[in-house]
Order: structure tokens, then C-alpha cells, then sequence
């Protein structure tokens, strides 16, 4: 896999350092909301790995659901043709909800399904994602969490696909471009 990285955008250690503020600050800003554990919903396949490592430092009660919505068919250019491939299991009704994502880019994925949990009932919704590509914005959709903030690049590695393939990588890279040819 090494072969096909141009360069490395975001070192393992820093995923994993930011993922530690992030988890205190969304312990610090949930830490009132004790009705009911919070539900956090990781959007599928992307966010797990950056999902599993934020979850070590939220501490509070939680569940956690998945859903799997898809945006992009195989290639590296997103859609707005957004499929809900998995829905949850659990009602967001009354629920305070905190989505997981591993990129915002144009944003029409995360803009479907936080309006479809709104529409639900969930008490509030926020989005937590590893990374944000603002130049990429086609709607206006900003994270309440973002891990780090890149150019308009294709990214791959922790989580982040490309066909597929390169989600095991544990850092953020970007790919040569022979590899789109
Ligand atoms: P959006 O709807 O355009 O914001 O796309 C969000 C989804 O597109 C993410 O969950 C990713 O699965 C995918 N995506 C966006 N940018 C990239 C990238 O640079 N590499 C890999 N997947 C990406």
C-alpha cells in the first residue's frame, strides 16, 4: 500500500492526540444532558476507525448505532445521489444524537442524514468528523467537531477509501495519481 501514497497528510499520532481533545470537549458539552445516554451513530464504512478511537475519551453514558449512507460509487468524485445502504436500529426520538463521520467534502451526505434525525425527533444532532474539506462544500453544512481542516485533495487511510481499498492504512494520505489511472 505504501507504493501507491504520494505523501502522508496526518501522522497516526496526530489522529490519535486530536481524537483525545476532541473526546474531552464532547464530554465537557454532553456532560448536562443526562435524561438519556447519548446515541452515537457512526456512518459506515469511514468513521469506524476514527470512531473507535474517540469513543476512549468520551466519558459519559453512550450507546452507539451505525448507519451506512453512500455518496460515492466507486470513484472519487461524491454524488448527490445519497443512499441510505443501513438505517439504525435505535429510535432518535427524544434522543440527543452525535453523528461520526471521517470527512465532510461537499456535504450533501451529512445534510441528509442529519435532516432525516431531526425529522425523527432526535432532541439535537451534531456532527463530530475526522476531516474537513471546505473547499469542497456544494451545501451549507459545517461540522460541530472537526478534527483537521485539509485542502481539496483525495484522501485515503484510516478509514478513508478509495475503491474500497487503502481504509487500513493508519494515517491520512494522499495517493498518486498513477493509482486513478
Ligand atoms: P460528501 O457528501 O461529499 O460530504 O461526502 C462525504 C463522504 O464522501 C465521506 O463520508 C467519504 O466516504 C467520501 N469522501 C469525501 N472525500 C473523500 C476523500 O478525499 N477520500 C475518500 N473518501 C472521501
Amino acid at each position: 500500500m505504501m507504493r501507491d501514497i504520494e505523501k502522508v497528510l496526518i501522522t497516526h499520532e496526530e489522529i490519535v492526540q486530536k481524537s483525545q481533545e476532541m473526546g474531552q470537549q464532547i464530554t465537557g458539552d454532553f456532560k448536562m444532558c443526562t435524561d438519556q445516554p447519548l446515541l452515537v451513530v457512526g456512518l459506515l464504512k469511514g468513521s469506524v476507525p476514527f470512531m473507535s478511537e474517540l469513543l476512549k475519551s468520551i466519558d459519559l453514558m453512550l450507546e452507539i448505532d451505525f448507519m451506512d449512507v453512500s455518496s460515492y460509487h466507486g470513484g472519487t468524485q461524491s454524488t448527490n445521489d445519497v443512499r441510505i445502504l443501513r438505517d439504525l436500529e435505535t429510535s432518535v426520538t427524544g434522543r440527543h444524537v452525535l453523528i461520526i463521520e471521517d470527512i465532510v467534502d461537499t456535504g450533501q451526505t451529512l445534510k441528509k442524514v442529519v435532516g432525516m434525525l431531526e425529522s425523527r425527533g432526535a432532541a439535537s444532532v451534531k456532527v463530530a468528523s475526522l476531516l474537513d474539506k471546505p473547499e469542497g462544500r456544494k451545501v451549507v453544512l459545517d461540522a460541530d467537531y472537526v478534527g483537521f481542516t485539509i485542502p481539496n485533495e483525495f484522501v485515503v487511510g484510516y478509514g478513508l477509501d478509495y475503491n474500497e481499498l487503502y481504509r487500513n492504512l493508519p494515517f491520512i494520505g494522499i495517493l498518486k495519481a498513477d493509482v486513478y489511472a
